[in-house]
């Protein structure tokens, strides 16, 4: 089916400078139609230039069109304990969420859950994530399920944990080798299904089955493989515990290392509390860090420092991580990382902001050619905005694009980075997904 959406289309074809306002890398076309055959991407022409007749038109002139972000870390199971008071990460694990984690044995409770979940993702504009469900093999496998119904591409895995949680949520060593090798085989590259080894972090595993997942990632290496996810140097406490449990290790990060477990599609959530030689050992894998300013925020876990990130450099994408993070919407999150880099004396660019949601996720989860841009042959995941939404956001759009009498216009940046700060969820329209409109 063709069709064609008018709109204002932004999104990037290569990473903008760090800090900067320019609008290197930035690819804004003002009124433009998109066009979509198949699902997928196929031009782009300006408004006053409609496509024939045997295309559908959406006109949606003085809305804003961007690719579905992508969400490299968050928790499905984590929706039932969001906004959970009172507790830092270790606390908050023990008192919330692996009660709530251990519901998702029950086959009901993971289906119904995947279901709500990637909904309310896509209700929030997100149309890819890095997600972690339980150890229960139902629960990865009621994703992959959940996930193709909707035609969404997501990467997930069976959480692996073999120590230091409640019974109910241990796997061993060798059940959970079958049960990650029977779902590598039966929904790696299926549709648009990928394959994560799922660490939980480095407290919860066993050196056994840390070893058992770095051999998981060897054999399922390549541009086709699996990634791996987990955690690491989220809080202090925990950075000290994985210090004791684990004193052969020079960092935290280098418990990962040792165990064969960093590599190009490596996700680890947080990194606060890296070191020199921690960063450049995610530059020399190429593992990438996502990072959760919410999420941080929320359970005081401290500031990630990006400069440093840049720096050295390494990759950061950027995460909800529900439900330690307040919102699945990527927008507010790129709000609160703006709002941790101002506490760290640095400035976040809302171009780096969106950058790192979409065409730098899709980089480094090696999904580009897919996801993550409007260019033609990506996939057609495609999020319809509101610039504005309510008084005191219309009134401040209004003054960015200079249509308030005496105020002068101000550029683009100015306009998008009060796009970004101000809206959520309410301002989204609609959600395609492989060019599929989805009706939540
Ligand atoms: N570290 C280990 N498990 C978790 C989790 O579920 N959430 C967060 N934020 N950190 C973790
Ligand atoms: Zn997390």
């Amino acid at each position: 089916m063709k069709f064609a959406l008018r709109a204002d289309l932004l999104d990037f074809t290569h990473a903008p400078a760090w800090g900067s306002t320019a609008t290197d890398g930035l690819r804004f076309r003002p009124d433009h139609w998109l066009l979509v055959d198949g699902g997928r991407i196929v031009g782009a022409q300006p408004g006053h230039q409609p496509p024939g007749t045997d295309w559908q038109l959406h006109d949606h002139r003085g809305r804003l069109l961007l690719p579905g972000f992508i969400d490299t870390h968050v928790h499905c199971p984590q929706l039932d304990v969001i906004a959970s008071y009172g507790t830092g990460l270790l606390d908050w694990l023990n008192t919330y969420t692996f009660p709530a984690e251990l519901r998702y044995a029950s086959a009901d409770v993971a289906h119904e859950g995947a279901a709500r979940f990637l909904d309310a993702l896509l209700a929030h504009g997100t149309t890819t994530a890095v997600v972690f469900p339980t150890v229960h093999k139902v629960s990865a496998e009621a994703l992959f399920e959940a996930a193709a119904a909707r035609g969404m591409a997501i990467v997930t895995g069976k959480v692996l944990m073999d120590r230091h949680a409640p019974p109910g949520l241990l796997d061993d060593v060798t059940g959970a080798q079958a049960d990650c090798e029977d779902l590598i085989q039966r929904h790696h590259g299926r549709g648009r299904n990928r394959y994560a080894v799922t660490v939980r972090f480095a407290a919860t595993s066993s050196r056994e089955q840390l070893a058992m997942a770095g051999a998981l990632c060897r054999r399922h290496a390549g541009p086709d493989g699996v990634y791996m996810q987990t955690h690491v140097a989220e809080n202090t406490d925990e950075v000290r515990w994985i210090g004791q449990l684990f004193p052969e290790a020079r960092s935290y990060l280098d418990v990962y290392h040792a165990h064969g477990l960093l590599h190009e599609r490596a996700v680890l959530a947080h990194g606060i509390w890296l070191d020199a030689a921690d960063r450049a050992l995610l530059r020399d894998t190429g593992a990438q860090i996502a990072h959760s300013p919410s999420s941080n925020l929320f359970l005081g876990s401290g500031l990630f420092d990006w400069q440093a990130a840049i720096d050295t450099p390494h990759r950061v994408s950027l995460a909800s991580d529900v439900g330690g993070g307040t919102s699945l919407s990527l927008l507010r999150t790129m709000a609160e990382a703006y709002k941790v880099q101002a506490l760290r004396g640095a400035r976040l660019s809302a171009w780096t902001a969106l950058h790192s949601a979409t065409l730098g996720a899709a980089e480094s989860l090696g999904l580009a050619h897919e996801i993550g841009h409007l260019g033609t042959g990506a996939v057609a995941d495609l999020v319809l905005w509101d610039w504005a939404c309510g008084p005191v956001a219309v009134q401040r759009d209004a003054i960015a694009r200079g249509a308030v009498p005496g105020a002068a216009a101000q550029d683009l940046h100015a306009r998008v980075f009060a796009w970004m700060t101000l809206a959520d969820e309410r301002n989204r329209v609609a959600t395609w997904v492989a060019g599929r409109l989805h009706s939540g």
